[in-house]
Parts: structure tokens; C-alpha cells; sequence
């Protein structure tokens, strides 16, 4: 993986991008009561700021997941730390996630969520590293598509740390040693 210093999304970009976003699902789900489910914890300051620009009905809930380690990330199975607290039959659910990488842990969930029966289910992520893909999963909202460097902020962490930045960098290798340490 490479590592560029320099690499930036600011906050008017991500603002705008999110508001893009919402536009287009204010569209799709008109007159529908969607349900919008958050994958803990790197979605939550997307979904925050995404359903404030959603000017219309819809619910929320989360999901918390963790993968189960290096050996077995190529069979796709992820931990369920949180279920959803309500059934999805016949609900409209958007997928809402921070970064896409190899596609396994979407994969996975979206299977999972299928087999309940939802009315329908659309995948939205804010960051897409396409290159790294693994498995095919279709994403229907995609805010930008990113190279293959480490990103924190706005909810993406390394090692639980710097999520609370407003904007998204690419971690430089001394960021990344000084965390380690
Ligand atoms: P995937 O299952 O390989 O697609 O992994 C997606 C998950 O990996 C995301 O939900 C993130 O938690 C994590 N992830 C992947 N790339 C990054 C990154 O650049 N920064 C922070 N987390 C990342
Ligand atoms: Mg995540």
C-alpha cells in the first residue's frame, strides 16, 4: 500500500458530495419510509450528516461488525457485534458505509440482509477503493472513488484514532509509526 502525504478530501468537498448523495435518494425513495443502517462505527459521522440533508421520512439503525482476522478475511465472514434492532420485510434499506475495500464485509452483510426479506436493498459508501476490490458488490451511491493509500477522518480510524477529524487524509508513514508506538 502507498502512502502519500499529501492526499486530501477537504470538508467543502465532502459537504457537497453528501449533500449530491442525498439528492439523488431524496429522488429514488420518494414517498417511501427508508431505512438507513449505519455500519459501525467508521459510518456514523457519514449517516449523521447524510440524513441531515434528507429532508423527508425515514428511519435509522446500526449495525456493528468486526472481521474476524488476517486467515480468514478471504472467506468473507464477518462478526455480527451489533444486529439491526427491527425486522426489514418489506422495509426499503440503504446499506450506509464508510470505505469499500476487497467488497467482503458488504458482501457478506448484503447477503445476510437479503435473506430477511427487504422490500429492497441499495448500498451507499462515501469512499470507494476500487483497486483493491476482491469480490463484486454493486454499490448504488458512491461518494468518491479513492486510491489505494490508509484514510482517516470523518469517522475513519487507524487504530481507533482520528476519527474526529472534519476532513479525510491519507495517513504519511511517521503518522502511522508514532500511533504504533
Ligand atoms: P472490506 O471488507 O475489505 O471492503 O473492508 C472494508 C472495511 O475496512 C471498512 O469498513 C473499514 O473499516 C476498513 N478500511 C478499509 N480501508 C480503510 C482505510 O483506508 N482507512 C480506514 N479503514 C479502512
Ligand atoms: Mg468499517
Amino acid at each position: 500500500m502507498e502512502r502519500n502525504s499529501g492526499y486530501l478530501i477537504s470538508e467543502e468537498e465532502i459537504k457537497s458530495k453528501v449533500k449530491e448523495i442525498a439528492n439523488q435518494i431524496k429522488e429514488d425513495y420518494k414517498g417511501r419510509n427508508p431505512l438507513l443502517v449505519g455500519i459501525l462505527k467508521g459510518s456514523f459521522i457519514f449517516l449523521a450528516d447524510l440524513i441531515r440533508s434528507l429532508d423527508m421520512d425515514l428511519e435509522v439503525d446500526f449495525l456493528a461488525v468486526s472481521s474476524y482476522g488476517k486467515s480468514t478475511t478471504t472467506s468473507g465472514v464477518v462478526k455480527i457485534l451489533k444486529d439491526l434492532n427491527q425486522p426489514i420485510e418489506n422495509r426499503d434499506v440503504i446499506l450506509v458505509e464508510d470505505i469499500v475495500d476487497s467488497g467482503l464485509t458488504l458482501k457478506y452483510l448484503k447477503e445476510m440482509l437479503i435473506g430477511r426479506n427487504p422490500r429492497s436493498l441499495r448500498i451507499c459508501v462515501l469512499l470507494d477503493k476500487k483497486e483493491r476490490r476482491e469480490v463484486d458488490v454493486k454499490l448504488d451511491y458512491v461518494g468518491f472513488e479513492v486510491p489505494d493509500y490508509f484514510l482517516v477522518g470523518y469517522g475513519l480510524d487507524f487504530a481507533e484514532k482520528y476519527r474526529n477529524l472534519p476532513y479525510i487524509k491519507a495517513l504519511t508513514q511517521e503518522e502511522i509509526k508514532e500511533v504504533l508506538k
